[in-house]
């Protein structure tokens, strides 16, 4: 693949083929999806520390880290939403080329945006996770104050109070958080990806 700005794809030598077969597990994308509050960022972890105990090679991107760094350019607008959408879903294909897992934990509200990194991938690649849980029950939350600040307009474009969530159409999995606890979740994603042989 050459294109008009000289560009080339160089083949690596160590295929992802080779790179799975070596870990003894597929690669794939885990995308949690869900308000702020809604327990992405827990499930995340607590599923890392899961996969940890199996020896599988993975790695979690959140939000709010991410921020910190890479995407530290970027605001809450629909445009810079998506864009820090887009570069997480290219960064995660990284990692699904590298052998590993992927947890991401990104409030993500739009649908379009999520598709798109769907398409980044292979099918069985991307695997979406609607972190469910009631606005009433993360304004209750509001570890950080967030919502309260939304609500006296101190925070502008705020998932929920005055921007949009768009609930997953079709997602693979949909965790309840405000019903069942972390540790159900978490047993609820293992099973889903055992049975998938994805582990
Ligand atoms: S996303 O919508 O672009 O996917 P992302 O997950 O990266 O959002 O970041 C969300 C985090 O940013 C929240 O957990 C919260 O701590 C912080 N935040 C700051 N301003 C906003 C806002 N206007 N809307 C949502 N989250 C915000």
């Amino acid at each position: 693949m050459t294109d008009n700005r000289n560009i080339t794809w160089h083949d690596y030598t160590i295929t992802k083929k080779l790179r799975r077969d070596q870990n003894g597990h597929q690669s794939f994308i885990i995308w949690f999806t869900g308000l702020s509050g809604s327990g992405k960022s827990t499930i995340a972890n607590a599923l890392a520390k899961a996969l940890f105990i199996r020896k599988i090679n993975h790695y979690v991107l959140d939000g709010d880290n991410i921020r910190h760094g890479l995407n530290k350019d970027l605001g809450f607008s629909e445009k810079e939403r998506a864009e820090n959408i887009r570069r997480i879903g290219e960064v995660s294909k990284l990692f699904v080329d590298s052998g590993q897992v992927i947890l991401t934990a990104f409030i993500s509200p739009f649908q379009e945006d999520r598709d798109q990194v769907r398409r980044l991938v292979e099918p069985k690649e991307f695997i979406e996770i609607y972190v469910k849980c009631s606005l009433d029950e993360c304004e209750k939350r509001d570890p950080r104050k967030l919502y309260q600040k939304a609500r006296a307009g101190e925070i502008k474009n705020f998932t929920g109070i005055d921007s949009p969530y768009e609930e997953p159409v079709n997602p693979e999995l949909v965790i309840e958080t405000d019903l069942y606890s972390v540790e159900d979740c978490v047993n609820k994603i293992i099973i889903y990806i055992e049975a998938m042989k994805l582990i």
